[in-house]
């Protein structure tokens, strides 16, 4: 269910009629001379996301026509704030992809962050169901995405290691999905030393949260999601400008949970497991120093450069114990980097593997989707920056070149060669509002990751929903 989408035609609902500008002077040509001085006269131009109300005799709306650039799904989102409360309806034909992007950019353009001061005041105007969209899919998409959004957004305070818990909890109630979960000194026990060393300074114990759904039989999907809920930066302390966002450190278990949501709703034939490390990056006395050497799961030792690369650490015990199942597919979501930021920008995820064919699956659904991912290499030369003098690797080079791909190299070593393997440095986070995606928490690569997936193990019969 969608708030502002309706499956029942409301007679009085306002017709939008949907205009590329290259169809635009000939469409105009068909309208009565009246029409063509009022469109003329407001100056519609199809222009992408302008809007024309075309008013009856009585001056009630007639009709809305409006801008569209169908190559782009956050075209539609610019419709709510732009329309008036009341219903609306697609008046045109639009393909089953183009449909859904409406249907998504409508209700994400309503989307606001209410936890903490409700809806401020605003009536959205609500549109009936596009026919061709796919509905299931988008109310999954968008039910995800919120979920994403929603996760980041929240304060650290509100969202510790043990909330994490509770949300992924709650996800897998829904759908059928058992968790377990190793909180504290339990991860000593059970040899999660990297997760352990990482959060045991806060007042708020490190966990691990396994998720698992689906048929044991089935092919294996793991994912795997860096659950830093405040990274403070350890004792190698962030600047303040640099630590204010780090709320959303939690931002790639945020889109493996969304993801994992899809997957579960769709009942996609597979086994899934989430792994998240959930964690605080927090100072105390027995915080990890900077030039300790930790343990890891898989008997690597790591020299820690800066207490700042932390979400290498806790992923590396996450990735070892997906790795030991030997999944069909492991995917890794992680806030990873600065310098995947500054390569890319907070918009286009980095993707690293070093499978040539999965790569090629992903950048074509990153394009079918428009949800754009750019790959990145796993540049096995730059490997040296991680030699360490006194144990198997540092967690962070003194050097100030290629951080993303750097990182990526780390979390390597934790992934068999033989595992089918791909890792997302994402941003998690929109620093300038935007139709349909304002400041704040942001799922980027999930649209796209659904496609490969629901394509690599094929769909499932019918639609449970
Ligand atoms: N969570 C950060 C990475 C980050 C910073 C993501 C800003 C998005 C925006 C990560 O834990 C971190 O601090 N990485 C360091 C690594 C360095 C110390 C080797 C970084 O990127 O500066
Ligand atoms: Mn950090
Ligand atoms: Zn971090």
């Amino acid at each position: 269910m969608l708030e502002h989408l309706t499956g029942q035609d409301d007679e009085a609902s306002v017709a939008i009629t949907p205009l590329r500008r290259d169809r635009f002077k000939e469409w105009l040509a068909g309208q009565s001379q009246a029409q063509r001085n009022w469109i003329e006269t407001n100056g519609f131009t199809a222009e992408p996301g302008s809007v024309c109300l075309l008013p009856t005799a009585k001056g009630k709306p007639e009709r809305i026509l409006f801008g569209l650039d169908d190559s782009d799904p956050w075209c539609w989102a610019q419709l709510p704030a732009k329309l008036a409360k009341g219903f609306y309806r697609i008046d045109g034909d639009l393909d089953g992809r183009t449909a859904g992007w409406a249907a998504m950019g409508w209700e994400l353009g309503c989307y606001q962050f209410t936890r903490y001061r409700g809806r401020n005041g605003r009536d959205w105007p609500v549109l009936s169901w596009p026919v061709a969209a796919d509905r299931p899919q988008v109310v999954r998409t968008v039910d995800a995405i919120t979920l994403v959004r929603d996760l980041i957004n929240t304060p650290a305070a509100d969202l510790g290691p043990e909330e994490l818990t509770a949300a992924a909890a709650g996800i897998a109630e829904r759908k059928g999905g058992r968790i377990r979960t190793i909180v504290g000194e339990a991860l000593l026990q059970e040899n999660y030393p990297a997760i352990h060393a990482v959060g045991r300074a806060s007042t708020r114990p490190p966990r691990l949260i396994d998720l698992r759904w689906g048929d044991e039989a089935a092919p294996k999907l793991t994912l795997v999601g860096k659950g830093v809920c405040f990274d403070s930066g350890g004792l190698d302390l962030k600047s303040s400008s640099n630590m204010k966002l780090m709320k959303k450190d939690m931002g790639g278990a945020a889109m493996a949970l969304g993801l994992a949501w899809m997957i579960m709703d769709a009942g996609l034939p597979l086994r899934l497991r989430v792994l998240i490390p959930a964690v605080d990056n927090a100072v105390a006395g027995n915080a990890v120093r900077p030039l300790d050497v930790l343990r890891t799961r898989k008997g690597l030792s790591v020299e820690v450069g800066n207490t700042d690369a932390e979400g290498r650490l806790v992923l590396a015990d996450a990735l070892a114990e997906a790795d030991h199942e030997k999944p069909a597919l492991l995917l890794d979501l992680a806030t990873l980097t600065g310098a995947a930021r500054t390569a890319l920008g907070p918009d286009l995820p980095a993707l690293f593997t070093a499978d040539e064919a999965l790569a090629a699956e992903i950048s074509a659904a990153a394009a079918a989707e428009s949800d754009p991912v750019w790959r990145l290499p796993l540049w096995k030369p730059y490997r040296r920056l991680l030699d360490s003098k006194v144990a198997d690797l540092t967690n962070a080079s003194d050097s100030p070149h290629a951080g993303a791909i750097v990182a990526a190299l780390f979390l390597q070593e934790f992934v068999s060669p033989a595992t089918r393997w791909a890792h997302f440095d994402v941003f998690g986070w929109n620093p300038t509002p935007r139709p349909g995606r304002p400041e704040g928490g942001e799922a980027t690569a999930l649209r796209a990751l659904y496609q490969v997936i629901a394509q690599r193990f094929g769909a499932a019969e019918g639609n449970p929903g």
